[in-house]
């Protein structure tokens, strides 16, 4: 297997408007991510993966890009642009931008033009069809972002096609013209000095010619069988890879919804030549009452059975992306671990350390490293989320589910759990600013922030400070091989990493009771290198308490 430093770094993810506001407009921005780069460096990642900063409306949070070139008006200037990357490589942080190109803004001049006349000469860029009238789109499908994927425009009377939301225009990948201009857009970043780029739904950029209606899943037709891993979409990124990613020293992470591990072989193959690395969706999209939104808990074999499977099919063969939570998902501690108070604190380092322990670059979400929470909602006028929104219209305002049936699920699911303000202190609002906050601070910042946890070394902040160490220590965190013990146990997750003559035990508790455990044979006494709780492991036969997790090292005589 190759190495390489995307293999063994870390990444930690900025979602810049909830991250830190610098000029009290209660808007976070490029100047407070360089007041907390030292925050970062102290923590010891290596990569910040910025969520988009570019020219937007805001219709999605800046995944609906109005000027690739340009920064968004909250959040600065290209001069707080430049100086956060030569700051940051200062200090040795790469920056990773997102790039979000399977779509534009409708404010974007691309398409502004293209909405012009059927024959306006970027007209092409997007994705225009007949629709049998003003009512009835071309085909049944549902955007991501609720209602139908297809807005009929009054301009030209016909209908484009917008995966998400109806100001999020599908590009056209088929015309050579849109690829050209995008690979010219990627050069000038790259020529600029980021490190490389985290690709938005990068598997759909690729739509089939006909686009036939769709099997019916909830309310509207499914695009997928047409717009997922489509036709020229491994083309189209080999042809990237070759004009734009071959040329320079950065790292690419697509996330590929869809994405299976034989395709993952493909898009992130180690001599496909397309992308390092990918994000897969199994772990997160599980379950689901109404279109996503759902109140479901995966089974802990379940989730091993997942992570086994990409754990040993990529094995040597492509390179895995580890992660519990990001913008779009709720947070990690709440989700899969236990945000009880109680439980709060143990669960959050276990769940790190499970993550971190696998083969794969592992992502860290702001906040994650504190434990930080899910938001507790009281009602929907406090979402900010395009889609939370639209959602809670869709199924309970329209009267297709009851509130108090949908309520859990959504406030379940929320992508708002994850956006609201990077706590920081004990201030009022958290530090994040010295406004009023675009959305709600979670009320326990008095407990979980930055400044307490930096502070105690018992804390998430220092459990994960430690485990990146350790990463840089010892190279078999990054390149042992992987393997499942237990795998029927529906509270224990333990496997072994193996790299010549040495071996990693990892136990992790996923439950709230104590659970007997026998250590298995050679580890007894061996050096522990990481736990989160006090623990002596010189007997075989031990009782965990609940969400204990350690890892135990040894040599192989
Ligand atoms: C990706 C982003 C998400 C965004 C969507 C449309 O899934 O992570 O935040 O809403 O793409 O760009
Ligand atoms: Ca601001």
């Amino acid at each position: 297997m190759n190495k390489t430093w995307w293999k063994e770094a870390v990444i930690y993810q900025i979602y810049p408007r909830s991250f830190m506001d610098s000029n009290g407009d209660g808007i976070g921005d490029l100047n407070g991510i360089t007041s907390k780069l030292d925050y970062l460096k102290y923590l010891g990642i290596d990569v910040i993966w910025l969520s988009p900063v570019y020219k937007s409306p805001n219709d999605d949070n800046g995944y609906d890009i109005s000027d690739y070139q340009a920064i968004m008006d909250d959040f600065g200037t290209m001069e707080d642009f430049d100086k956060l990357l030569a700051e940051a490589h200062k200090r040795n942080i790469r920056i990773v931008m997102d790039l979000v190109v399977n779509h534009t803004s409708d404010e974007h001049k691309w398409f502004m033009e293209s909405r012009k006349s059927k024959d306006n000469e970027y007209r092409d860029y997007y994705i225009w069809r007949e629709g049998q009238n003003e009512q009835t789109p071309p085909n049944n499908w549902g955007s991501c972002f609720s209602g139908s994927a297809w807005k009929y425009d009054e301009e030209t009377k016909m209908y484009y096609l917008h995966l998400f939301s109806t100001k999020q225009p599908d590009l056209n990948w088929d015309n050579p013209k849109v690829r050209e201009e995008i690979f010219a857009m990627m050069k000038w970043w790259c020529d600029k000095g980021i490190d490389g780029f985290r690709m938005d739904v990068i598997s759909m950029i690729s739509k089939t010619k006909e686009m036939p209606d769709g099997k019916v899943n909830g309310l509207y037709g499914d695009y997928a069988p047409y717009s997922v891993n489509g036709p020229n979409v491994h083309k189209y990124l080999q042809e990237m890879n070759k004009k734009v990613l071959s040329k320079y020293d950065i790292m690419t992470v697509g996330e590929t919804p869809g994405v299976t591990t034989e395709l993952a072989k493909q898009y992130a193959g180690e001599g496909s030549h397309e992308l390092n690395m990918v994000f897969q969706f199994e772990l997160v999209d599980y379950g689901g009452k109404y279109g996503k939104w759902t109140d479901e808990k995966m089974p802990l074999t379940v989730m091993k059975q997942i992570i086994s499977r990409w754990q040993t099919e990529l094995y040597g063969t492509a390179w895995n992306s580890l992660f519990w939570d990001n913008h779009d998902q709720p947070r990690a501690v709440s989700r899969f671990g236990d945000d009880r108070p109680e439980y709060r604190n143990a669960s959050a380092k276990m769940l790190a350390t499970c993550l971190h322990m696998l083969q794969g670059t592992p992502y860290i979400y702001q906040g994650e490293e504190l434990g930080m929470t899910n938001y507790p909602f009281q009602s929907p006028d406090e979402f900010r989320d395009i889609e939370s929104i639209n959602g809670y219209k869709e199924w309970c305002l329209d009267g297709k589910v009851s509130h108090d049936v949908f309520w859990p699920c959504i406030t379940w699911k929320s992508r708002d759990n994850a956006r609201t303000p990077m706590q920081w202190d004990n201030t009022e609002y958290a530090g994040f600013t010295a406004g009023k906050p675009w959305i709600a601070v979670n009320p326990n910042y008095r407990e979980i922030n930055a400044k307490a946890e930096t502070a105690d070394t018992n804390s998430v902040f220092h459990y994960y400070k430690k485990l990146i160490a350790l990463r840089k220590e010892h190279p078999i965190m990054v390149y042992g091989k992987y393997k499942l013990l237990f795998e029927d146990s529906e509270e224990l997750f333990v496997y072994t990493r193996t790299l010549e003559n040495e071996k990693l035990l990892v136990v992790c508790s996923f439950s709230d009771k104590e659970i007997p455990f026998t250590i298995p044979d050679g580890f007894v006494r061996k050096p522990c290198l990481i736990s989160n709780m006090k623990n002596a492991y010189d007997h075989q036969d031990i009782v965990l308490r609940p969400y204990e997790a350690f890892v135990l090292h040894r040599y192989q005589q």
